[in-house]
């Protein structure tokens, strides 16, 4: 669909187009699934939002991996929030970056020694920007629009959020 937003956005489900019950009971019902949406790639960023088991989900499919690997390829930016780094972790993925994680998932990101661990509330490191936790979403996101967009861009989106200074 036409989008007014300056970066259109495509949530990408595992199970096909089903409603993913996320960790706190919120309901996502994705645009596509991830085997559509890999057709119409290849995209700016691919983005892995957090939630434990949505991580382990991540982690486990075949199809991620395909997709990062595709983007790590191409040097495309990868973002990941929360416990979705560890999804970066089961799929090989930026070993040697500097990332960041939920601090609980910091032991599981750090197992094998493939990351340099930061305590950033958002990490960027070449094309790999991680983050923390549901209270530096909005850093993550507005960096991650940075990226894509320029920082007048990013400013012009975060004016209107009401962000604290
Ligand atoms: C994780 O996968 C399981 C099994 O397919 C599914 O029931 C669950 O809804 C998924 N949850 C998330 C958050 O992806």
């Amino acid at each position: 669909p036409e989008s007014v937003l300056p970066i259109a956005v495509t949530v990408a489900g595992l199970a096909g187009k089903e409603p993913v019950q996320c960790s706190r009971d919120v309901m996502i019902c994705p645009d596509s699934s991830l085997e559509d949406a890999r057709k119409q790639g290849p995209y700016d960023v691919i983005l892995l939002p957090g939630g434990l088991l949505g991580a382990q989900n991540l982690s486990e499919s075949p199809a991620v991996k395909e997709v990062l690997k595709d983007q790590e390829g191409r040097k495309g930016l990868i973002a990941a929030i929360c416990a979705g780094p560890t999804a970066l972790l089961a799929h090989g993925i930026a070993y040697g970056s500097t990332v960041t994680t939920h601090p609980g998932a910091k032991d599981k990101m750090m197992a094998g020694d493939h990351y340099k661990y930061s305590e950033a509330r958002v990490q960027k490191d070449g094309n790999v920007i991680t983050s923390r936790g549901p209270g530096t979403s909005f850093e993550f996101a507005l960096t991650i629009v940075e990226e894509l967009m320029g920082a007048e861009v990013a400013g012009q989106v975060k004016a209107p959020l009401i962000l604290k200074d």
